[in-house]
């Protein structure tokens, strides 16, 4: 995997934007800092805790970082919290492999779903990738994570495949927006 340019970092509220409705609760998504570690690995094993039923074991391990691997994983991928009321509640990772972005490890707090998380995340590795010039952006998905293929079809993206059995014998479907 090639790793290029990275982008600044990037802040951007969803949805209504004025002063008093972000303190009442608006998102917020911004680059994570090393302060949000531990957060954001509580939220992934929250969310793993919430789909594990089934999950291959190499895969359901890759979901549970330690604070010390997400914090290697760092290096290489630029990751966005939304958080509403300071709480991290959906994360997001982008990398430049060839050129292109590809999307990593999204994932919203259960608590949290269907209220535009994801979606406003992803408008955020959108204009990530804008800024970089990237030309587009894509994401691979296990097909048993049918939310998650209603999320990118519903954010704009084309679904453009299908491997199987590509990660531990899990189906992979991947998704691409042409910028
Ligand atoms: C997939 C996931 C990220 C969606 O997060 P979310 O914040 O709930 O998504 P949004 O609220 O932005 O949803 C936007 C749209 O996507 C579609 N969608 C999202 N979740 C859906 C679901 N469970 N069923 C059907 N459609 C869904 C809908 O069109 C939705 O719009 P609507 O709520 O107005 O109908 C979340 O369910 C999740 O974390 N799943 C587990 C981890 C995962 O699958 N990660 C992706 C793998 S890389």
């Amino acid at each position: 995997m090639a790793q290029g340019n990275r982008p600044e970092p990037a802040a951007s509220a969803a949805g209504p934007s004025s002063a008093p409705e972000r303190a009442a609760g608006a998102l917020l998504v911004e680059r994570i800092t090393h302060q949000d570690v531990p957060a954001v690995c509580a939220l992934y094993k929250k969310v793993l805790d919430a789909e594990a039923s089934g999950l291959p074991t190499p895969i359901a391990k890759s979901w549970q970082p330690t604070p010390l691997e997400f914090t290697s994983w760092m290096e290489g991928v630029t990751y966005f919290a939304a958080r509403r009321d300071g709480r991290v509640v959906g994360v997001v990772g982008c990398e430049t492999v060839d050129g292109s972005a590809h999307l990593v490890r999204l994932a919203v707090d259960p608590e949290a779903r269907r209220q535009g998380v994801a979606t406003a995340l992803l408008q955020t590795t959108l204009d990530w990738a804008r800024r970089a010039s990237l030309p587009a952006v894509w994401a691979d998905v296990l097909d048993r994570f049918r939310p998650a293929a209603a999320l990118f079809r519903h954010a704009g993206f084309s679904e453009v495949g299908l491997l199987h059995k590509r990660c531990f014998h899990e189906d992979v479907r991947f998704f691409e927006r042409v910028l």
